[in-house]
Protein backbone atom coordinates (compact mmCIF):
# COMPACT_ATOMS: atom_id res chain seq x y z
CA UNK A 1 0.00 0.00 0.00
CA UNK A 2 1.81 3.14 -1.09
CA UNK A 3 -0.79 5.47 -1.23
CA UNK A 4 -3.53 6.70 1.13
CA UNK A 5 -6.77 4.94 1.27
CA UNK A 6 -8.39 8.36 0.36
CA UNK A 7 -5.43 8.63 -2.63
CA UNK A 8 -5.89 5.58 -4.05
CA UNK A 9 -9.67 5.61 -4.38
CA UNK A 10 -8.82 8.88 -6.31
CA UNK A 11 -6.83 7.28 -8.21
CA UNK A 12 -8.65 4.68 -8.91
CA UNK A 13 -12.28 6.99 -9.94
CA UNK A 14 -9.39 9.14 -12.44
CA UNK A 15 -8.24 6.39 -14.45
CA UNK A 16 -12.25 4.96 -14.64
CA UNK A 17 -12.58 8.89 -16.02
CA UNK A 18 -9.65 8.39 -18.46
CA UNK A 19 -10.82 5.26 -19.19
CA UNK A 20 -14.20 6.61 -20.10
CA UNK A 21 -13.01 9.62 -22.06
CA UNK A 22 -11.13 7.57 -24.23
CA UNK A 23 -13.74 5.49 -24.57
CA UNK A 24 -16.26 8.50 -25.40
CA UNK A 25 -13.48 9.64 -27.94
CA UNK A 26 -13.11 6.40 -29.70
CA UNK A 27 -16.86 5.86 -30.04
CA UNK A 28 -17.44 9.28 -31.40
CA UNK A 29 -14.80 9.09 -33.45
CA UNK A 30 -15.43 5.60 -34.74
CA UNK A 31 -19.54 6.29 -35.64
CA UNK A 32 -18.39 9.98 -37.24
CA UNK A 33 -16.22 8.17 -39.52
CA UNK A 34 -18.55 5.58 -40.76
CA UNK A 35 -21.48 8.01 -40.33
CA UNK A 36 -19.19 10.01 -43.02
CA UNK A 37 -19.02 6.87 -45.32
CA UNK A 38 -22.13 5.18 -44.91
CA UNK A 39 -24.29 8.40 -44.85
CA UNK A 40 -26.65 7.15 -42.91
CA UNK A 41 -28.38 9.82 -40.72
CA UNK A 42 -27.03 12.60 -42.78
CA UNK A 43 -28.65 15.11 -42.18
CA UNK A 44 -27.28 18.42 -43.88
CA UNK A 45 -29.13 22.06 -43.06
CA UNK A 46 -31.46 22.96 -45.73
CA UNK A 47 -31.82 26.45 -47.02
CA UNK A 48 -35.98 26.45 -46.17
CA UNK A 49 -36.76 24.83 -42.86
CA UNK A 50 -39.04 22.58 -44.44
CA UNK A 51 -40.30 19.84 -42.87
CA UNK A 52 -41.67 16.19 -44.21
CA UNK A 53 -43.19 15.98 -40.79
CA UNK A 54 -45.78 18.67 -41.22
CA UNK A 55 -46.52 19.05 -44.61
CA UNK A 56 -46.97 14.78 -44.86
CA UNK A 57 -47.17 13.74 -41.70
CA UNK A 58 -50.02 16.93 -40.85
CA UNK A 59 -51.21 17.67 -44.06
CA UNK A 60 -51.27 14.80 -45.54
CA UNK A 61 -50.04 15.49 -48.83
CA UNK A 62 -48.87 12.43 -50.43
CA UNK A 63 -45.49 12.23 -51.59
CA UNK A 64 -46.42 12.55 -55.42
CA UNK A 65 -47.64 15.09 -55.27
CA UNK A 66 -44.21 16.91 -54.91
CA UNK A 67 -42.08 14.04 -55.66
CA UNK A 68 -44.27 13.42 -59.30
CA UNK A 69 -43.24 10.84 -61.69
CA UNK A 70 -41.41 8.50 -59.46
CA UNK A 71 -43.14 5.41 -61.26
CA UNK A 72 -41.92 6.95 -64.68
CA UNK A 73 -38.89 7.42 -64.21
CA UNK A 74 -35.24 6.71 -62.29
CA UNK A 75 -35.44 9.68 -60.45
CA UNK A 76 -37.38 11.14 -57.88
CA UNK A 77 -36.94 15.09 -57.99
CA UNK A 78 -37.28 17.15 -55.02
CA UNK A 79 -40.14 19.58 -56.28
CA UNK A 80 -39.34 22.80 -58.20
CA UNK A 81 -41.13 26.22 -56.23
CA UNK A 82 -44.08 26.38 -58.01
CA UNK A 83 -45.09 23.01 -56.20
CA UNK A 84 -44.67 25.00 -53.21
CA UNK A 85 -46.64 27.95 -54.52
CA UNK A 86 -49.89 26.28 -55.32
CA UNK A 87 -49.97 26.79 -51.13
CA UNK A 88 -47.95 29.54 -49.99
CA UNK A 89 -49.03 32.10 -52.75
CA UNK A 90 -51.46 31.81 -49.85
CA UNK A 91 -50.55 30.36 -47.19
CA UNK A 92 -48.28 32.17 -44.47
CA UNK A 93 -46.85 33.98 -47.69
CA UNK A 94 -45.90 36.72 -45.32
CA UNK A 95 -43.75 33.91 -43.25
CA UNK A 96 -39.81 34.64 -43.54
CA UNK A 97 -39.31 31.05 -43.48
CA UNK A 98 -41.36 31.41 -46.81
CA UNK A 99 -38.84 34.21 -48.30
CA UNK A 100 -36.66 32.22 -50.01
CA UNK A 101 -39.73 30.49 -51.62
CA UNK A 102 -41.18 33.35 -52.72
CA UNK A 103 -37.51 34.88 -54.07
CA UNK A 104 -37.06 31.59 -55.97
CA UNK A 105 -40.59 32.19 -57.70
CA UNK A 106 -40.27 35.04 -58.54
CA UNK A 107 -36.40 35.39 -59.59
CA UNK A 108 -36.97 31.96 -61.22
CA UNK A 109 -33.80 30.54 -59.40
CA UNK A 110 -34.35 26.95 -57.84
CA UNK A 111 -33.84 26.72 -53.96
CA UNK A 112 -30.55 25.19 -53.74
CA UNK A 113 -31.47 21.74 -51.42
CA UNK A 114 -28.82 19.64 -50.28
CA UNK A 115 -28.46 16.36 -51.64
CA UNK A 116 -29.19 13.79 -49.10
CA UNK A 117 -29.39 10.19 -51.14
CA UNK A 118 -26.62 9.57 -52.84
CA UNK A 119 -25.25 6.36 -54.48
CA UNK A 120 -21.65 6.29 -56.24
CA UNK A 121 -22.07 6.61 -60.17
CA UNK A 122 -21.02 3.18 -61.38
CA UNK A 123 -24.24 2.03 -59.42
CA UNK A 124 -27.31 2.19 -60.82
CA UNK A 125 -30.90 2.58 -59.22
CA UNK A 126 -34.43 3.13 -60.60
CA UNK A 127 -37.40 4.14 -59.05
CA UNK A 128 -39.84 3.76 -61.03
CA UNK A 129 -39.47 -0.13 -61.28
CA UNK A 130 -39.92 -0.64 -57.36
CA UNK A 131 -42.59 1.99 -57.65
CA UNK A 132 -44.11 -0.12 -60.17
CA UNK A 133 -44.18 -3.27 -57.42
CA UNK A 134 -45.57 -0.86 -54.88
CA UNK A 135 -42.81 -1.52 -52.74
CA UNK A 136 -43.39 1.87 -50.60
CA UNK A 137 -41.57 4.69 -50.40
CA UNK A 138 -40.97 3.90 -46.20
CA UNK A 139 -39.26 0.56 -47.20
CA UNK A 140 -36.03 1.98 -48.21
CA UNK A 141 -36.23 6.00 -47.02
CA UNK A 142 -37.80 4.89 -43.13
CA UNK A 143 -40.75 6.49 -42.22
CA UNK A 144 -40.27 10.41 -44.03
CA UNK A 145 -43.49 11.94 -42.84
CA UNK A 146 -42.44 11.59 -39.21
CA UNK A 147 -39.02 13.08 -40.42
CA UNK A 148 -38.95 16.90 -39.22
CA UNK A 149 -35.72 17.04 -41.12
CA UNK A 150 -34.76 14.00 -43.93
CA UNK A 151 -32.06 12.19 -42.70
CA UNK A 152 -30.61 9.50 -44.87
CA UNK A 153 -32.37 6.08 -42.78
CA UNK A 154 -30.81 3.39 -45.03
CA UNK A 155 -27.27 2.88 -45.77
CA UNK A 156 -26.95 2.49 -49.46
CA UNK A 157 -24.63 -0.20 -49.70
CA UNK A 158 -24.75 -3.10 -51.91
CA UNK A 159 -25.30 -5.59 -49.01
CA UNK A 160 -28.40 -3.23 -48.73
CA UNK A 161 -30.19 -3.88 -52.35
CA UNK A 162 -29.16 -7.47 -52.19
CA UNK A 163 -30.58 -8.33 -48.93
CA UNK A 164 -34.47 -7.21 -49.86
CA UNK A 165 -33.43 -8.65 -53.45
CA UNK A 166 -33.41 -11.90 -51.90
CA UNK A 167 -35.75 -11.81 -49.12
CA UNK A 168 -38.25 -8.95 -50.48
CA UNK A 169 -41.08 -10.29 -47.94
CA UNK A 170 -38.45 -8.96 -45.14
CA UNK A 171 -38.20 -5.59 -46.30
CA UNK A 172 -41.14 -4.27 -48.19
CA UNK A 173 -43.29 -2.29 -46.59
CA UNK A 174 -46.34 -2.33 -48.91
CA UNK A 175 -47.27 0.76 -50.56
CA UNK A 176 -49.81 2.92 -48.42
CA UNK A 177 -52.16 5.68 -49.37
CA UNK A 178 -49.63 8.84 -47.88
CA UNK A 179 -47.06 7.80 -50.49
CA UNK A 180 -49.48 8.21 -53.06
CA UNK A 181 -48.51 5.18 -55.18
CA UNK A 182 -51.19 4.60 -57.37
CA UNK A 183 -54.00 6.43 -55.82
CA UNK A 184 -55.27 7.38 -59.49
CA UNK A 185 -55.32 3.46 -61.17
CA UNK A 186 -55.19 0.41 -60.11
CA UNK A 187 -51.95 -0.98 -61.06
CA UNK A 188 -53.18 -4.85 -60.53
CA UNK A 189 -54.70 -3.87 -64.07
CA UNK A 190 -51.98 -1.65 -65.09
CA UNK A 191 -50.84 -4.50 -67.71
CA UNK A 192 -52.56 -4.46 -71.16
CA UNK A 193 -53.58 -7.62 -71.70
CA UNK A 194 -53.81 -7.82 -75.45
CA UNK A 195 -50.29 -6.25 -75.56
CA UNK A 196 -48.90 -7.44 -72.31
CA UNK A 197 -47.21 -4.19 -71.88
CA UNK A 198 -47.53 -1.90 -69.28
CA UNK A 199 -49.53 0.73 -69.30
CA UNK A 200 -48.24 3.60 -68.37
CA UNK A 201 -49.96 3.77 -64.57
CA UNK A 202 -49.93 7.45 -63.95
CA UNK A 203 -50.45 7.96 -60.87
CA UNK A 204 -53.07 10.87 -60.38
CA UNK A 205 -51.91 13.98 -59.53
CA UNK A 206 -53.85 15.78 -56.80
CA UNK A 207 -54.83 18.61 -58.50
CA UNK A 208 -55.57 21.89 -56.31
CA UNK A 209 -54.95 20.23 -52.93
CA UNK A 210 -57.08 20.21 -50.05
CA UNK A 211 -55.19 21.07 -46.88
CA UNK A 212 -55.33 17.60 -44.98
CA UNK A 213 -56.74 15.60 -47.33
CA UNK A 214 -55.82 14.00 -50.83
CA UNK A 215 -58.42 12.93 -53.83
CA UNK A 216 -58.34 9.61 -54.89
CA UNK A 217 -60.64 8.17 -57.67
CA UNK A 218 -59.49 5.09 -56.74
CA UNK A 219 -62.11 2.09 -55.00
CA UNK A 220 -61.99 2.39 -51.37
CA UNK A 221 -61.75 -1.32 -51.08
CA UNK A 222 -58.00 -0.90 -52.92
CA UNK A 223 -57.25 2.05 -50.83
CA UNK A 224 -57.67 0.17 -47.45
CA UNK A 225 -56.37 -3.03 -48.81
CA UNK A 226 -53.66 -2.09 -50.35
CA UNK A 227 -52.35 -5.18 -50.86
CA UNK A 228 -48.28 -6.74 -50.39
CA UNK A 229 -47.36 -6.31 -53.46
CA UNK A 230 -48.01 -10.00 -55.61
CA UNK A 231 -46.65 -8.65 -58.56
CA UNK A 232 -43.16 -7.84 -56.44
CA UNK A 233 -40.99 -10.71 -57.59
CA UNK A 234 -37.17 -10.90 -56.08
CA UNK A 235 -35.13 -8.46 -57.18
CA UNK A 236 -31.70 -9.27 -59.58
CA UNK A 237 -29.25 -10.50 -58.28
CA UNK A 238 -26.86 -10.35 -61.29
CA UNK A 239 -23.66 -7.74 -61.56
CA UNK A 240 -24.99 -5.77 -64.58
CA UNK A 241 -28.44 -5.20 -63.57
CA UNK A 242 -26.91 -2.30 -61.54
CA UNK A 243 -23.69 -1.90 -62.80
CA UNK A 244 -23.81 -1.16 -66.74
C1 LIG B 1 -44.90 19.49 -49.97
C2 LIG B 1 -43.91 18.79 -50.77
C3 LIG B 1 -43.34 17.47 -50.31
C4 LIG B 1 -44.02 16.34 -49.89
C5 LIG B 1 -45.52 16.15 -49.71
C6 LIG B 1 -43.01 15.33 -49.66
N1 LIG B 1 -41.77 15.84 -49.93
FE1 LIG B 1 -40.01 14.84 -49.79
N2 LIG B 1 -38.97 16.56 -50.20
C7 LIG B 1 -39.55 17.77 -50.49
C8 LIG B 1 -38.50 18.79 -50.55
C9 LIG B 1 -38.70 20.28 -50.83
C10 LIG B 1 -37.28 18.12 -50.32
C11 LIG B 1 -35.86 18.72 -50.27
C12 LIG B 1 -35.62 19.34 -48.91
C13 LIG B 1 -35.42 18.35 -47.82
O1 LIG B 1 -34.56 17.46 -47.96
O2 LIG B 1 -36.15 18.41 -46.79
C14 LIG B 1 -37.61 16.72 -50.10
C15 LIG B 1 -36.68 15.72 -49.85
C16 LIG B 1 -36.99 14.36 -49.73
C17 LIG B 1 -36.02 13.29 -49.59
C18 LIG B 1 -34.52 13.45 -49.57
C19 LIG B 1 -33.98 13.67 -50.98
C20 LIG B 1 -32.49 13.66 -51.05
O3 LIG B 1 -31.90 14.74 -51.17
O4 LIG B 1 -31.90 12.58 -51.02
C21 LIG B 1 -36.72 12.11 -49.51
C22 LIG B 1 -36.15 10.72 -49.39
C23 LIG B 1 -38.12 12.45 -49.54
N3 LIG B 1 -38.25 13.82 -49.68
C24 LIG B 1 -39.14 11.53 -49.45
C25 LIG B 1 -40.48 11.87 -49.27
C26 LIG B 1 -41.50 10.92 -48.89
C27 LIG B 1 -41.28 9.44 -48.66
C28 LIG B 1 -42.67 11.63 -48.79
C29 LIG B 1 -44.03 11.12 -48.36
C30 LIG B 1 -44.11 10.50 -47.03
C31 LIG B 1 -42.36 13.01 -49.15
N4 LIG B 1 -41.03 13.13 -49.40
C32 LIG B 1 -43.31 14.05 -49.21
C33 LIG B 1 -40.89 18.01 -50.67
C34 LIG B 1 -41.92 17.15 -50.33
C1 LIG C 1 -36.29 0.29 -53.28
C2 LIG C 1 -35.84 1.41 -52.52
C3 LIG C 1 -36.50 2.77 -52.71
C4 LIG C 1 -37.84 3.08 -52.76
C5 LIG C 1 -39.04 2.12 -52.65
C6 LIG C 1 -37.93 4.52 -52.90
N1 LIG C 1 -36.67 5.05 -52.97
FE1 LIG C 1 -36.19 7.01 -53.16
N2 LIG C 1 -34.20 6.55 -53.32
C7 LIG C 1 -33.68 5.28 -53.21
C8 LIG C 1 -32.25 5.31 -53.51
C9 LIG C 1 -31.31 4.11 -53.52
C10 LIG C 1 -31.94 6.66 -53.81
C11 LIG C 1 -30.57 7.24 -54.24
C12 LIG C 1 -30.56 7.21 -55.77
C13 LIG C 1 -29.32 7.73 -56.43
O1 LIG C 1 -28.48 8.36 -55.78
O2 LIG C 1 -29.19 7.54 -57.66
C14 LIG C 1 -33.18 7.42 -53.66
C15 LIG C 1 -33.31 8.80 -53.86
C16 LIG C 1 -34.48 9.52 -53.63
C17 LIG C 1 -34.59 10.97 -53.70
C18 LIG C 1 -33.46 11.93 -54.02
C19 LIG C 1 -33.51 12.32 -55.50
C20 LIG C 1 -33.18 11.19 -56.42
O3 LIG C 1 -34.06 10.73 -57.17
O4 LIG C 1 -32.04 10.71 -56.42
C21 LIG C 1 -35.91 11.28 -53.42
C22 LIG C 1 -36.54 12.67 -53.38
C23 LIG C 1 -36.62 10.03 -53.19
N3 LIG C 1 -35.71 8.99 -53.32
C24 LIG C 1 -37.97 9.94 -52.90
C25 LIG C 1 -38.69 8.75 -52.90
C26 LIG C 1 -40.15 8.67 -52.81
C27 LIG C 1 -41.10 9.86 -52.70
C28 LIG C 1 -40.47 7.34 -52.85
C29 LIG C 1 -41.87 6.71 -52.84
C30 LIG C 1 -42.84 7.20 -53.81
C31 LIG C 1 -39.23 6.59 -52.95
N4 LIG C 1 -38.18 7.48 -52.99
C32 LIG C 1 -39.12 5.21 -52.97
C33 LIG C 1 -34.37 4.14 -52.86
C34 LIG C 1 -35.76 4.03 -52.84
C1 LIG D 1 -50.78 21.60 -50.14
C2 LIG D 1 -50.34 22.87 -49.63
C3 LIG D 1 -48.85 23.08 -49.36
C4 LIG D 1 -47.79 22.84 -50.21
C5 LIG D 1 -47.83 22.26 -51.62
C6 LIG D 1 -46.62 23.29 -49.51
N1 LIG D 1 -46.95 23.77 -48.27
FE1 LIG D 1 -45.65 24.53 -46.88
N2 LIG D 1 -47.19 24.74 -45.58
C7 LIG D 1 -48.52 24.48 -45.84
C8 LIG D 1 -49.31 24.74 -44.65
C9 LIG D 1 -50.82 24.58 -44.51
C10 LIG D 1 -48.40 25.17 -43.64
C11 LIG D 1 -48.67 25.48 -42.19
C12 LIG D 1 -49.08 26.88 -42.01
C13 LIG D 1 -49.37 27.12 -40.54
O1 LIG D 1 -48.50 26.85 -39.71
O2 LIG D 1 -50.47 27.58 -40.27
C14 LIG D 1 -47.07 25.18 -44.28
C15 LIG D 1 -45.90 25.61 -43.64
C16 LIG D 1 -44.68 25.75 -44.26
C17 LIG D 1 -43.49 26.34 -43.65
C18 LIG D 1 -43.41 26.94 -42.26
C19 LIG D 1 -43.89 28.37 -42.35
C20 LIG D 1 -43.90 29.06 -41.02
O3 LIG D 1 -43.82 30.29 -41.03
O4 LIG D 1 -44.01 28.39 -40.00
C21 LIG D 1 -42.47 26.29 -44.58
C22 LIG D 1 -41.04 26.79 -44.43
C23 LIG D 1 -43.03 25.65 -45.76
N3 LIG D 1 -44.36 25.34 -45.53
C24 LIG D 1 -42.31 25.41 -46.92
C25 LIG D 1 -42.82 24.76 -48.04
C26 LIG D 1 -42.05 24.43 -49.21
C27 LIG D 1 -40.55 24.71 -49.39
C28 LIG D 1 -42.88 23.80 -50.08
C29 LIG D 1 -42.55 23.22 -51.44
C30 LIG D 1 -41.55 22.19 -51.46
C31 LIG D 1 -44.20 23.76 -49.45
N4 LIG D 1 -44.12 24.34 -48.21
C32 LIG D 1 -45.34 23.23 -50.05
C33 LIG D 1 -49.05 24.05 -47.04
C34 LIG D 1 -48.31 23.66 -48.14
C1 LIG E 1 -37.12 -2.97 -50.06
C2 LIG E 1 -36.68 -3.91 -51.06
C3 LIG E 1 -35.69 -3.46 -52.12
C4 LIG E 1 -34.58 -2.68 -51.96
C5 LIG E 1 -34.03 -2.06 -50.69
C6 LIG E 1 -33.98 -2.56 -53.27
N1 LIG E 1 -34.71 -3.26 -54.19
FE1 LIG E 1 -34.34 -3.39 -56.19
N2 LIG E 1 -36.02 -4.50 -56.45
C7 LIG E 1 -36.83 -4.99 -55.44
C8 LIG E 1 -37.86 -5.84 -56.00
C9 LIG E 1 -38.95 -6.57 -55.22
C10 LIG E 1 -37.64 -5.87 -57.40
C11 LIG E 1 -38.46 -6.61 -58.46
C12 LIG E 1 -39.59 -5.71 -58.89
C13 LIG E 1 -40.54 -6.37 -59.83
O1 LIG E 1 -40.69 -7.59 -59.75
O2 LIG E 1 -41.13 -5.68 -60.64
C14 LIG E 1 -36.47 -5.02 -57.64
C15 LIG E 1 -35.94 -4.79 -58.90
C16 LIG E 1 -34.73 -4.13 -59.14
C17 LIG E 1 -34.11 -4.00 -60.43
C18 LIG E 1 -34.65 -4.55 -61.77
C19 LIG E 1 -35.61 -3.59 -62.36
C20 LIG E 1 -34.96 -2.40 -62.96
O3 LIG E 1 -35.14 -1.29 -62.44
O4 LIG E 1 -34.26 -2.55 -63.97
C21 LIG E 1 -32.93 -3.31 -60.25
C22 LIG E 1 -31.90 -2.93 -61.30
C23 LIG E 1 -32.85 -2.99 -58.83
N3 LIG E 1 -33.96 -3.50 -58.19
C24 LIG E 1 -31.81 -2.28 -58.26
C25 LIG E 1 -31.72 -1.97 -56.90
C26 LIG E 1 -30.61 -1.24 -56.29
C27 LIG E 1 -29.38 -0.73 -57.02
C28 LIG E 1 -30.91 -1.14 -54.96
C29 LIG E 1 -30.07 -0.51 -53.86
C30 LIG E 1 -29.56 0.84 -54.07
C31 LIG E 1 -32.20 -1.78 -54.74
N4 LIG E 1 -32.65 -2.28 -55.93
C32 LIG E 1 -32.81 -1.86 -53.51
C33 LIG E 1 -36.73 -4.67 -54.09
C34 LIG E 1 -35.77 -3.84 -53.53
C1 LIG F 1 -29.01 -4.87 -56.71
C2 LIG F 1 -27.97 -4.07 -57.25
C3 LIG F 1 -26.55 -4.59 -57.31
C4 LIG F 1 -26.13 -5.79 -57.83
C5 LIG F 1 -26.98 -6.92 -58.42
C6 LIG F 1 -24.69 -5.79 -57.73
N1 LIG F 1 -24.26 -4.61 -57.16
FE1 LIG F 1 -22.31 -4.08 -56.80
N2 LIG F 1 -22.95 -2.35 -55.89
C7 LIG F 1 -24.27 -1.95 -55.81
C8 LIG F 1 -24.31 -0.69 -55.10
C9 LIG F 1 -25.56 0.11 -54.79
C10 LIG F 1 -22.97 -0.34 -54.78
C11 LIG F 1 -22.48 0.92 -54.05
C12 LIG F 1 -22.28 0.55 -52.61
C13 LIG F 1 -21.62 1.57 -51.76
O1 LIG F 1 -21.26 2.66 -52.20
O2 LIG F 1 -21.42 1.23 -50.56
C14 LIG F 1 -22.14 -1.42 -55.30
C15 LIG F 1 -20.74 -1.47 -55.19
C16 LIG F 1 -19.95 -2.42 -55.79
C17 LIG F 1 -18.50 -2.42 -55.75
C18 LIG F 1 -17.62 -1.39 -55.06
C19 LIG F 1 -17.12 -1.91 -53.75
C20 LIG F 1 -18.15 -1.98 -52.69
O3 LIG F 1 -18.53 -3.11 -52.27
O4 LIG F 1 -18.65 -0.93 -52.23
C21 LIG F 1 -18.07 -3.52 -56.46
C22 LIG F 1 -16.63 -3.96 -56.71
C23 LIG F 1 -19.27 -4.22 -56.92
N3 LIG F 1 -20.37 -3.51 -56.50
C24 LIG F 1 -19.26 -5.38 -57.67
C25 LIG F 1 -20.39 -6.14 -57.98
C26 LIG F 1 -20.36 -7.47 -58.61
C27 LIG F 1 -19.09 -8.20 -59.04
C28 LIG F 1 -21.66 -7.88 -58.73
C29 LIG F 1 -22.19 -9.22 -59.28
C30 LIG F 1 -21.81 -10.38 -58.50
C31 LIG F 1 -22.49 -6.81 -58.20
N4 LIG F 1 -21.68 -5.78 -57.75
C32 LIG F 1 -23.89 -6.85 -58.16
C33 LIG F 1 -25.38 -2.61 -56.30
C34 LIG F 1 -25.37 -3.85 -56.88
Amino acid sequence: MYFSKKLENQIKLGGLLVAAAVGCLFLTGYFGFNNRVADKGYRPEQPVPFSHKLHAGELEISCMYCHTGVEQSSHSPVPSTSTCMNCHSVVKSDSPKIKLVKESYENNTPIEWKRIHYLPGYAHFNHSRHIRAMIDCASCHGQVETMGVVHQENRLSMGWCLDCHRNPEQYIVPARPISGIFTGVDPMNAVNKETGKYKLAVSKPITSPQFGQYETEIPKTIVEGIPTPKHAGFGPENCSACHH
